[in-house]
């Protein structure tokens, strides 16, 4: 968690791995209660990004160069997007963040360990981070079915020795939660949509700061001045 009033909720996963699709679907459901949405995605589509995408096309940097990149990238992201949107109270859902760093360019380095802490420095800890995990055999063909083909960063070994990156990262990091990306769209929004629920937005929303324990007879709740419990209720209903 962080101190903005904003809710940060990052999604990381292998290509193909869902995110786009869950992020989506997420935040239509909150902005149809009234929720202020804000989706951005690492790379970006400032100086830095546009460098790293047409790397992805024509050949890529060195393994330094591209590792600096994307922390520019971010640095610039935060500063200039994230952050603005946190203070403003939005909630902003991030497809990608510092985690696919530490996976794809720690895939490049002999050790992805000697790079995380250089990597996790000077970022805003999100409220919530998912791992939407996927088989790589099914990305891949996710892949095939969007774009007719895969780029640089797609290649079926690479994104098998990613996805154990991201996979050993949740195991020794509480905030990174684990989400089944190989079910079907409906089962993992499930998924998706309770664990933000459940946590970020009830860590944040609740009245009471300790979080909800007394659901039958929370007086904040009954008189509709909880703002968790409002939109709860809300997306239920829709
Ligand atoms: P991706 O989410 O696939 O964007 P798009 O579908 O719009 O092309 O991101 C592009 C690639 O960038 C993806 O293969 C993963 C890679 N990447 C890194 O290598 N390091 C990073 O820190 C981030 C954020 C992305």
């Amino acid at each position: 968690m962080n101190a903005y009033p904003g809710i940060l909720i990052v999604f990381d996963g292998i290509d193909g791995a869902g995110k786009t699709t869950q992020i989506n679907k997420i935040a239509d459901a909150l902005r149809a209660v009234g929720e202020d949405v804000l989706i951005s995605k690492e790379p970006t589509d400032g100086q830095w990004g546009q460098k790293l995408r047409a790397s992805a096309l024509s050949g890529r940097m060195t393994a330094d160069e591209e590792l600096e990149t994307f922390i520019l990238d971010r640095q610039d992201h935060l500063t200039n997007k994230i952050i603005p949107a946190l203070e403003d109270g939005k909630i902003v859902f991030l497809d990608r963040y510092f985690y696919s760093t530490i996976a794809y360019q720690g895939l490049r380095s002999s050790d992805y360990r000697s790079i995380e802490a250089i990597i996790r420095k000077d970022t805003v800890i999100p409220d919530a981070a998912i791992l939407v995990d996927t088989d790589p055999y099914l990305a891949i063909s996710r892949i095939r079915l969007r774009d007719g083909k895969e780029n640089h960063f797609e290649k079926l070994e690479d994104l098998i020795q990613i996805r154990e990156i991201f996979l050993s990262l949740a195991q020794d990091d509480d905030l990174l939660h684990v989400i089944n990306g190989s079910q079907d769209i409906d089962s993992i929004y499930k998924d998706v949509k309770s664990y933000i629920i459940e946590g970020a937005l009830k860590a944040k929303r609740c009245f009471k700061s300790y979080g909800c324990d007394e659901p039958l007879y929370c007086g904040p709740r009954i008189t509709g001045n909880c703002s968790w419990w409002n939109i709860v209720s809300a997306i239920n209903k829709a």
